[in-house]
């Protein structure tokens, strides 16, 4: 079952006691968990995943998959098989498939949809509900599939597949890994060449997986930081086994920590690094952090490696729009780190916040304001005016369904002078289970 608020977790959290110590392993990555899942499904074959997130939303797909005719089967925690049916092989579901609260899982399952000759209805949580869809809506249709949604291209939504899809040639209006994997993956099922270019890279899982399961995929970057994909359609991806590394975006809650709360020093390990994801390190290096990254190795296609990070006094930084795309989902973390950082910090560009989880721009600023510190949003900018270590908190959280607001709040609480209040910290299972405990282990001491 979907977490809803009607069964919420509210949580308060007051000033870290101790400093934050100890070695952990954060949650498989969930970008990859969702593609190891669908991915393995059009394979021909078994694949093997080890380190799998077993978060709602990678479960979702996993459900999702099993309504498509694959077979994921969980042998331990983690390690999941998968015997697809392969491209172009998969059934009609019997029922509405139900994405939860995943923005990952429905957009880019509708690329997948929309190229087999079947019929399907998606939907999800209040959130989810609330997210656009016209964005992967629109490409998808000039494969020739049809899709009817609620107004402003919203959830449920269905669509009928075409077992003949054309292919597409594409041009991204917003930096959005979603709607690329989208048109990648319709592009799967399609005679000849589909085309996607991007005028700015974003994280390249698809890409990477594609051709780890035999696909021809060439990547050509431009001179302005874009990319070119093209994906030679209808090849024989074979199963092959995939290691899932820890997920950066949930490194960022106990690293953010361990910079903030004094006299901390924690290492997460076996993180992944793919550099279409790091730019939280980049902005956390450039804001004073002591943080140490090691052990840089390659497992299953993808860098990985040992982070190391010690309190340290921050200041503050401007991101750069273009930095956007390889952190778009750590600009809450950012934000409290910003506001404990000495001086005002500017995130450029950042309107793609808007259609998160939650508003997750206002909802940022609100997190914030209403614990004392102060912003201003100028056009699509953020900036936050940090308060050298002393901010007020005491104030009450709302997290809109977001699991990324509730981690960053329980990180603004352990640093702030006044209790802060969290309305609901249940969402957190989205993508990282086990977050509170294992945020204890290191010596959060939140009261669960
Ligand atoms: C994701 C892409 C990003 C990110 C999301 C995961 C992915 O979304 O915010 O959490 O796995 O492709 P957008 O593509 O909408 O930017």
């Amino acid at each position: 079952m979907t977490h809803e608020p009607s069964s919420s977790h509210p949580l308060r959290v007051a000033r870290a006691r101790q400093p934050l110590s100890g070695a952990i392993r954060v949650p498989g990555d969930k970008s990859i968990s969702h593609r190891a899942l669908m991915f393995a499904a059009l394979a021909r074959g078994e694949t093997r995943i080890t380190g799998l997130l077993e978060g709602e939303d990678v479960l979702r797909t996993a459900t999702a998959m099993r309504a498509l005719g694959a077979a994921p089967v969980r042998d331990e925690a983690g390690t999941w098989r998968v015997t697809g049916p392969g491209v172009g092989r998969l059934s009609e579901p019997e029922d509405v498939l139900d994405m939860g609260n995943s923005g990952t899982a429905a957009r880019l399952l509708s690329g997948i949809l929309a190229s087999h000759g079947l019929t399907s209805v998606m939907s999800g949580d209040a959130s989810l509900r609330k997210r656009p869809m016209k964005r992967v809506m629109d490409p998808l249709a000039a494969t020739g599939a049809v899709f009817l949604a609620r107004e402003g291209g919203r959830l449920p939504m269905a669509i009928q597949g075409r077992a003949d899809p054309a292919p597409l040639d594409y041009c991204l209006p917003v930096a959005s890994a979603q709607v690329k994997s989208a048109v990648l993956l319709a592009g799967l099922n399609a005679q000849g060449e589909t085309r996607v270019e991007e005028p700015v890279a974003t994280r390249d899982h698809t890409e990477n997986m594609l051709r780890h399961f035999g696909a021809e995929v060439v990547v050509e970057k431009t001179p302005t930081g874009g990319r070119i994909i093209r994906l030679k359609g209808r090849p024989d991806l074979v199963a092959r086994d995939i290691a899932v590394p820890g997920d950066p975006s949930s490194a960022a809650f106990p690293l953010v920590a361990a910079l903030l709360v004094s006299g901390s020093d924690v290492q997460i390990t076996g993180v992944g690094l793919n550099p279409l994801r790091t730019g939280l390190f980049t902005t956390l290096v450039e804001m004073g952090a002591a943080l140490e990254i090691t052990n840089i190795r390659t497992e299953g296609g993808e860098p990985v490696g040992d982070l190391r990070a010690r309190a340290s006094a921050l200041h503050g930084v401007d991101v750069p729009a273009a930095r956007a795309p390889s952190m778009i989902d750590e600009y809450p973390i950012l934000a409290v780190a910003a506001a404990h950082a000495t001086g005002p910090s500017r995130f450029r560009g950042v309107e793609e916040l808007r259609v998160k989880e939650s508003d997750r721009l206002s909802a940022t600023v609100a997190l914030l304001e209403n614990n004392g510190v102060r912003t201003t949003v100028e056009g699509d900018d953020l900036i936050v005016h940090g308060t050298g270590g002393d901010i007020p908190g005491g104030g009450q959280v709302q997290t809109h369904m977001d699991h990324r607001l509730a981690m960053s709040a329980t990180v603004l609480g352990l640093v702030a002078a006044q209790q802060v209040e969290i309305d609901d910290t249940g969402f957190i299972d989205t993508s990282f289970p086990g977050y509170l405990a294992l945020m204890n282990s290191i010596g959060a001491g939140f009261w669960i």
